[in-house]
């Protein structure tokens, strides 16, 4: 019969706070010969390996040396069904989301397609690390049914929603104030707190709502406290430009929210970088989150997120890939971006500090710090192996790392999928096979 605990030996990061750099130690715990132990999908103890295994004598022990053990990843902002709009030349967001986009997202109503995409989105986000994400669906409940069943067949924690939008959109992409509100309701009676999903309630934004719509959004938000609510906030200039068109009542962008109700602290905003000072007021008193994306503001040219403005005004943000838009799955990579981000407004971000963003951060962003993004007793166990010599860059470069901060930074900016090892979700291994022989052959 299988050991019913598993015993991961390695490096073990985690963190408790958000450390501002290396003299923050109270921030984090690190371990240079650590263990975790995993019971029943949930983290058991975690501690030196010879504290964790003399408590432990029956587990199984899998040796993770010299790699790196941390929480897994969490993707604050991705579109699934843009899986096959990654990548797509040459226009920023109104004419991006027109000509690539929208007729990318219509193929979802067919449910083989859905569920065809769900399967390669969770695959790709578990090779890289990803172990939980909040993710906008297409316009039709089968998407989300597709973007559920999949998860929960994984056992991950996944947080979602159908997308909410019935103007300024092509036909077969629209639902109505009436059939958006039925069909959320009836996602949410299905799946919301049903093993580890969450749903989020998703009007896509303003523009492509009307407000009829958003009126029926304000209901939704209010029968479901529990819910998450997410949409997109001052990501273009024109975009910001049409939204005062189309509510011309309205004192600023948010302010169309803030109208009906959707302000809350289970708000995230993806992108929210061309903020008026009432705007930014409002997030910090409402506490909703605002989403950087910097892969995506880099790619479609969108513009720069002011982390220190809004971090100084109290505001929590989080961080996010925003595929399609986005750029790479890794948030690795997003790391990478957000780093030069910052640097182009004088503005630094400590590979400590990043890293607990990308885990811990994220989590107390959408208040799940107790389930994910850490390592604390009686946290799911989703986990990520992290090997900082995975290439012959990151190899070479490595030689010459002193201290963690640097390996982390390595990792930031020259890490992906290949840094990688293993991934485990709800404490059950989620790298195939193939891909460890691969990894082993090399
Ligand atoms: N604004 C409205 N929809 C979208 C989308 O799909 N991607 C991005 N980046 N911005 C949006
Ligand atoms: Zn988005």
């Amino acid at each position: 019969k299988p050991p019913s605990q598993k015993l991961l030996r390695g490096r073990v990061l985690d963190f408790n706070a958000e450390p501002q750099d290396a003299t923050d130690t109270s921030a984090y715990t690190y371990l240079t010969d650590g263990a975790i132990l995993i019971e029943g999908g949930r983290i058991a103890d975690v501690g030196t390996f010879a504290d964790v295994a003399q408590r432990a004598p029956a587990a199984e022990i899998v040796d993770h040396r010299p790699n790196l053990l941390m929480a897994g990843f969490i993707d604050t902002h991705v579109h699934f069904p843009q899986v096959q709009v990654i990548a797509s030349w040459g226009a920023q967001l109104l004419d991006w989301l027109n000509t690539y986009t929208f007729p990318e997202e219509t193929r979802f109503a067919e449910v083989a397609h859905a569920e065809a995409m769900a399967s390669k989105f969770y695959d790709l986000l578990t090779a890289h690390g990803t172990t939980t994400a909040v993710a906008y669906c297409s316009v039709h409940k089968e998407s989300a049914e597709a973007f559920f069943g999949e998860a929960a067949r994984r056992n991950m924690c996944m947080i979602g929603g159908k997308v909410m939008m019935d103007r300024n959109a092509p036909d077969g992409l629209r639902d109505t104030p009436q059939t958006g509100y039925d069909d959320s309701k009836d996602l949410i009676a299905k799946w919301h707190g049903k093993g580890r999903a969450h749903y989020a309630i998703t009007p896509r934004f303003a523009i492509t709502s009307t407000p009829e719509q958003l009126e029926m959004t304000g209901a939704l938000v209010a029968e479901h406290a529990d819910c998450f609510v997410q949409t997109h906030l001052s990501e273009n200039h024109d975009e910001i430009a049409f939204t005062a068109e189309l509510y011309p009542d309205a004192p600023d962008y948010l302010g169309v929210y803030e109208t009906y109700g959707l302000l809350t602290p289970k708000m995230l905003l993806g992108h929210s970088i061309h903020l008026t000072p009432r705007e930014i007021d409002l997030l910090a008193q409402t506490r909703a989150k605002p989403v950087f994306c910097p892969t995506s503001n880099l790619f479609l040219g969108s513009g720069l997120f002011d982390d220190a403005g809004l971090r100084g005004k109290g505001i929590c943000n989080a961080i996010a890939t925003d595929i399609g838009a986005g750029t790479s799955y890794s948030m690795l990579q997003t790391l990478n971006e957000g780093y030069k981000i910052l640097q182009l407004q004088g503005q630094k971000l400590h590979p400590l500090r990043a890293f607990h963003w990308i885990t811990r951060g994220n989590a107390v962003a959408l208040g799940l710090e107790d389930k994910i993004g850490t390592l604390a007793a009686g946290s799911d166990a989703d986990i990520v192996v992290l090997d900082a010599r995975a290439t012959p860059a990151s190899a070479l470069r490595m030689e010459r790392a002193e201290t963690l901060s640097e390996e982390l930074f390595i990792l930031q900016m020259l890490g992906d999928d290949r840094a990688v090892s293993e991934v485990y979700v709800a404490g059950v291994s989620a790298k195939t096979e193939t891909q460890t022989h691969d990894r082993l052959a090399l």
